[in-house]
């Protein structure tokens, strides 16, 4: 298993580029089953997550094509599986975003149970309630979701008694084909989820209330191909801005968007950055200046992501003064904290609040990650920290982050990778 290797140091100073959103481009991906001619997907970010989806919608039969520029060409007519292998799922949850495609176009689909995670138990009953609201017969049987619509399914009414973003993409997807109109209540309103209905609607769909908490679909008889490029990512926009940050440094991202990261830029400043943006960049400062510790919860959008608490936590713990961090999502996200601690932070968890009181430097341990985002608090930990830090199990941070290490050392940091 590769390792990082992270020597601590100074800020970290420089301009890079940011990669497509890994969370829009996975149901976009899924969303190509509905299309009845080939469609082209670009902007794709080279990540393991998708190296998956790929790998899953090649294992049904449909023909793909990676281009150059990692877009992707890809022509669904050539399907011959209904089923979502539980080897592929297993490694990716985010594969349960095929079912609501694949049950509207072809009545038939079985996916293999996505189980919980390291960040908590992470249950599917809104998606598969959504659908059998929708008509859709559904059974579990010997761990697979094996869902039926004979006659197709039919448009529907269902509130979304949490907000879920995979239930909201899942349901989406389903309603675009379903006879009639379907209104979805409490559905999420990430930004992926936009770029996920805009790409539907460049496909023929017709979705009204896009970017707010009711959808409201007219479902038409097929949907055809289009070029589309999915959004910049917001995650690794905010996560390399908390880096520089952590580190009183300075980063211009290029290629990104401030309109979807208003949260995170406004407790940024909190913290004490100096924040500039343009049309497609987004420049922060910190002028030498340790960061001030800001407390936060997460929440669904427009409020605080659940994706960017774990920086946060490694930037509250080398900030001044005391901040705290309540996690609303999942139940087990703030387990990096026992990692932090044993780099010399002082954090202490309540439930599910870590109150982080800053230190002036962290120290180089041996440490490891659970999921994608707790592994990228540890490395902005690291360069932080005096001494050199491995970071083990960095397979979570390649599912979700394009070439961090040149793009690190692009930055000034000294950072290397080692095969295990
Ligand atoms: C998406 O996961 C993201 N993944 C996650 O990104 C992100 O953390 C999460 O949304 C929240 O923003 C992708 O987009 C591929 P949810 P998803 O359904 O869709 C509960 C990352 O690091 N729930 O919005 O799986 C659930 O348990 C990650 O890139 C139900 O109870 O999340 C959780 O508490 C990991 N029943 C809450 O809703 C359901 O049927 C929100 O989960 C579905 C969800």
């Amino acid at each position: 298993m590769d390792k990082l290797i992270i020597s601590g140091g100074g800020p970290i100073d420089g301009e890079i580029r940011i990669s497509g959103s890994k969370n829009s481009a996975l149901p976009i991906l899924a969303a190509t089953l509905l299309s009845e001619t080939p469609m082209c997907i670009g902007n794709m970010p080279h990540l393991n997550d998708i190296t998956t989806m790929l790998a899953l919608l090649r294992s049904m039969g449909l023909s793909v094509t990676l281009n150059e520029k990692m877009s992707v060409e890809i022509d669904a007519n050539t399907i011959r599986e209904y089923t979502a292998p539980y080897d592929l799922v297993k490694t990716m949850r985010a594969s349960i975003l095929v079912l609501g495609p694949m049950l509207a176009r072809y009545g038939e689909a079985n996916v293999s149970f996505p189980g919980g995670c390291a960040i908590g138990s992470r249950p599917v009953d809104i998606h598969l309630r959504g659908l059998e609201a929708m008509g859709a017969e559904i059974d579990v049987d010997e761990g697979y979701i094996r869902a039926r619509c004979k006659g197709g399914l039919k448009g529907a009414h269902f509130f979304m008694d949490t907000v879920t973003v995979g239930g909201t993409e899942n349901l989406l997807m389903a309603a675009v084909l379903a006879e009639g109109k379907t209104v979805l209540e409490n559905a999420a309103r990430e930004p992926e989820i936009v770029d996920l209905a805009n790409c539907l609607q460049a496909m023929g769909a017709q979705i009204e209330g896009v970017g707010t908490a009711t959808l409201t679909i007219h479902g038409v008889k097929s949907l055809k191909g289009c070029r589309y490029d999915v959004m910049p990512d917001r995650i690794e926009t905010g996560t390399y801005l908390t880096a520089a940050a952590a580190t009183r440094g300075r980063v211009k991202l290029k290629d990104t968007r401030e309109d979807i990261l208003e949260s995170v830029l406004l407790k940024l400043e909190e913290a004490g950055a100096f924040i500039n943006t343009g049309k497609d960049w987004i420049e922060l400062d910190m002028k030498g200046n340790r960061p001030k510790a800001v407390s936060l919860k997460t929440a669904p959008y427009p409020a605080f992501p659940t994706d960017m608490q774990a920086q946060f936590t490694a930037m509250n713990a080398v900030s001044e003064g005391m901040g705290t961090v309540i996690e609303t999502i999942f139940e087990n996200r703030l387990i990096q904290i026992h990692e932090l601690n044993r780099m010399g932070a002082n954090i202490k968890l309540e439930g599910n609040t870590a109150i982080i009181t800053g230190v002036e430097r962290l120290k180089a341990a041996p440490v490891m990650a659970t999921d994608l985002r707790a592994s990228a608090s540890l490395v902005i930990a690291a360069l932080v920290a005096d001494g050199d830090t491995v970071v083990d199990r960095i397979y979570h941070i390649d599912r979700g982050y394009e070439c961090i290490e040149e793009k690190m050392q692009l930055l000034g940091a000294n950072i290397r990778r080692v095969p295990g």
